[in-house]
């Protein structure tokens, strides 16, 4: 059997001086700053490794978030519980190495966040996301995000409804 070209691991020290995915903000974030959050706790951070090379593919960021009831899509917010502020896991960044795009990473990354937040024991019921232009906006709603909150770019999706279940 054909072992998969890419697996998925908490990032350690693996070598990123060469990530390259087109945003110099997320480039920067990612070989600077990353790893500090970690270890401080305010984010955790996974990346997509070329099975082959071990080079990093993509990375993607998840933190505990919540959102106030109000900003909450009309269709969403009737399906809540009427608590002024709901839990929300949040996927700061995303971002796939141009070299590696078109392969589905981006989309695996995102499965494999969701699927994270929602076997946490910590509840959630969304991820949220935050996309810095209309193309990462666009991914995501290819995927069933849809705009909440009044600042653009903020996005959410019910667990439920990215799981299917
Ligand atoms: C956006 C990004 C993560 C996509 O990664 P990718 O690995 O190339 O995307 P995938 O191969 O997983 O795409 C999978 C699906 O999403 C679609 N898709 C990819 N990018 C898209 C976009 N910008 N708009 C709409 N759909 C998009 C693909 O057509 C594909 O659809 P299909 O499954 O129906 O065939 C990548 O382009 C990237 O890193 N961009 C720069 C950083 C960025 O914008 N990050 C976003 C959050 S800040």
């Amino acid at each position: 059997m054909t072992p998969p070209p890419f697996r998925i691991a908490r990032l350690a020290k693996h070598d990123r001086s060469g990530f390259r995915c087109g945003s110099e903000a997320l480039d920067r974030y990612f070989r600077t700053q990353a790893s500090q959050d970690i270890r401080k706790r305010v984010t955790s951070c996974h990346v997509a490794l070329d099975a082959a090379t071990h080079q990093v593919a993509g990375f993607y960021t998840l933190s505990a978030a919540d959102i106030p009831l109000t900003e909450l899509p009309s269709e969403l917010a009737g399906k809540v519980p009427r608590y002024p502020t709901l839990p929300v896991a949040r996927v700061g960044r995303l971002a796939v190495d141009e070299r590696y795009r078109g392969r589905k990473i981006g989309s695996v990354l995102l499965f494999d966040a969701v699927q994270r937040a929602a076997g946490s024991e910590v509840a959630v019921f969304a991820v949220v996301v935050d996309a810095k232009d209309a193309t990462a906006e666009a991914f995501y709603r290819h995927h069933g995000f849809t705009a909440y909150g009044s600042a653009p770019g903020l996005l959410i999706a019910p667990i439920k409804q990215l799981l299917g279940s």
